[in-house]
C-alpha cells in the first residue's frame, strides 16, 4: 500500500526548470536567477519572458514581446460588458475567473502544446490587468480607462486602475510586486493549472482552474485577509499584539504567516516589507506597517512562525491606494506568468497527474430497496 501523504506535503511529482524555493535558506530563483537580483532590476515583461523561454530577452526580443502584450491588452466589447455589467457585484476573483474563461470564446481552441500555451498565455496575461481594473472601476461606478500604449505592463495596470499615470515610485513598487509574485514552484494554483493541462485540456481552462485555486484564504486570498485583520484592529483600537494573541487563543490562523516550504522569512516578504514601510510613511499612515511589524515580532517569538509573501503585500498595496478586495487579483495578474510557463512545461512531455486516495469508507453494504429505507 502506497504511503499516505496528506496535502501532498513533501511529495515530488515532476521535474521542473522554472523556479525553485529554498525553504531552509529563504531563497527563490526563477530559471536560475535569484529574485533578489530580479526584483530591483527586471520589468515584469522581462520576468515573464524569462519564465517562458528559460533565458533573459535581448532588447529586440523584449520589444517584440512587449508589443505583443500591448496589442492584446484591450478586451472584446462583450467581455468588457460582462465584467462591468453582470459581474460587477461578483467577488473580484470570481469576475476575473469568469472573464478569463469567457475569453476562450475569442480564440480558436489552443493546441495542448508548449507553443499553444504561450500563444494563449500572451492573450490571457495581457488582458488580466484590463479585466481587473475595469471591474474595480465599475464597482466604484466609474467607466473603464483605455490602455495607454506608452506604458509597460505594471504602468498600464496602475493607469487603468486610477486613470492617472503612476509616479516613478508607484511604478517601481508595482513592478517589484509583480516580479516577486510571478512564480513559486508547485504551489497550489500552479499545481491546479498543471493538473488541468495534464489531461490535455486547453490553456484557458488551466488558468481558470488556477484562478479559482488562488482565490482561497490559505493561498492568494491571504493578502486581502491581512488587510481585513489590520482594519479590524484599527477600528477597535486594540493593541496589535493583543489582537494577534486573541486570534491564536481562539485557535485561528493569522493570515500572512506560515508556509508549506519556507522555514525562515519568505524572501519576497523581505522586499515587500521595505516597500510597505516606505509607502505607508508617504501616505501618512505608518501604522499599517508598524502594526504588521509588531505582529511579525510576536508571531516569531510566540509560534516560531515567519511572514510569507502576503503579510507585507497588504500594506504595500494599501500604500499604493488600492482597494483591499483587489489584492488577490494583483497576485493573479503576476502569477499568470508562472502558470503559463508551467502549462507549457506540462504539455512538453506530458504525464497525466492522477494520484490515489486511501479509501476509508464501507466496502460490503447490501442494497436496500427504496421502499424499505
Ligand atoms: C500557508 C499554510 C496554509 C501552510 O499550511 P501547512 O503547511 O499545511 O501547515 P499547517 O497549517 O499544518 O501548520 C503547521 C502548524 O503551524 C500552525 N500555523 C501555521 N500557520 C499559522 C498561522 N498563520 N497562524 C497560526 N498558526 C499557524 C498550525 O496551526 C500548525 O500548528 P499545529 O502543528 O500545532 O497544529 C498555513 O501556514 C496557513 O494557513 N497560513 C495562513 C494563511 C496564509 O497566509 N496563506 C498564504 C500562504 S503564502
Amino acid at each position: 500500500m502506497a504511503q499516505l501523504k496528506e496535502g501532498l506535503a513533501g511529495v515530488v511529482v515532476a521535474q521542473s526548470k522554472i523556479s525553485k524555493v529554498f525553504g531552509e535558506e529563504g531563497r527563490l530563483i526563477y530559471q536560475g536567477y535569484d529574485i533578489d537580483d530580479l526584483a530591483p532590476n527586471a520589468t515584469f515583461e522581462e520576468t515573464a519572458y524569462l519564465l517562458w523561454n528559460g533565458e533573459l530577452p535581448t532588447q529586440k526580443e523584449l520589444q517584440a514581446f512587449q508589443q505583443q502584450i500591448q496589442e492584446k491588452r484591450s478586451l472584446p466589447s462583450e467581455i468588457m460588458n460582462l465584467v462591468t455589467g453582470p459581474l460587477v457585484e461578483a467577488h473580484p476573483m470570481a469576475a476575473l475567473r469568469t472573464a478569463v474563461s469567457a475569453l476562450a470564446a475569442y480564440s480558436p481552441d489552443p493546441a495542448p502544446t508548449p507553443q499553444g500555451a504561450l500563444q494563449a498565455g500572451t492573450d490571457i496575461l495581457a488582458k488580466m490587468p484590463t479585466i481587473t481594473a475595469a471591474h474595480q472601476r465599475a464597482q466604484q461606478g466609474k467607466d473603464p480607462v483605455e490602455p495607454d500604449e506608452d506604458l509597460d505592463h505594471a504602468g498600464a495596470f496602475a493607469h487603468m486602475l486610477t486613470g492617472e499615470r503612476p509616479t516613478e515610485e508607484a511604478h517601481d513598487a508595482m513592478t517589484q510586486a509583480l516580479v516577486l509574485h510571478a512564480d513559486h514552484g508547485f504551489n497550489a494554483s500552479t499545481f491546479s493549472a498543471r493538473v488541468t493541462a495534464s489531461t490535455l485540456s486547453d490553456t484557458y481552462s488551466a488558468v481558470t482552474s488556477a484562478i479559482g485555486t488562488l482565490k482561497g484564504g490559505l493561498h492568494g486570498g491571504a493578502n486581502t485577509n491581512v488587510m481585513k485583520m489590520l482594519e479590524a484592529l484599527d477600528a477597535s483600537g486594540e493593541d496589535p499584539v493583543d489582537h494577534a494573541k486573541g486570534l491564536l487563543e481562539d485557535g485561528e490562523k493569522i493570515p500572512g504567516f506560515g508556509h508549506r516550504v519556507y522555514r525562515t522569512m519568505d524572501p519576497r516578504a523581505v522586499h515587500l516589507k521595505q516597500w510597505s514601510q516606505k509607502l505607508c510613511d508617504q501616505i501618512g499612515e505608518p501604522h499599517w506597517y508598524e502594526h504588521t511589524a509588531a505582529i511579525q515580532d510576536f508571531m516569531l517569538e510566540e509560534k516560531g512562525l515567519h511572514p510569507n509573501v502576503d503579510l507585507y503585500s497588504a500594506s504595500t498595496y494599501r500604500g499604493l491606494g488600492i482597494d483591499k478586495a483587489y489584492y488577490t487579483p494583483i497576485f493573479a495578474i503576476s502569477r499568470v506568468a508562472g502558470w503559463i510557463a508551467h502549462v507549457a512545461e506540462q504539455y512538453d512531455g506530458n504525464k497525466l497527474i492522477r494520484p490515489r486516495a486511501e479509501y476509508v469508507g464501507e466496502t460490503d453494504l447490501t442494497w436496500e430497496d427504496l421502499s424499505d429505507r
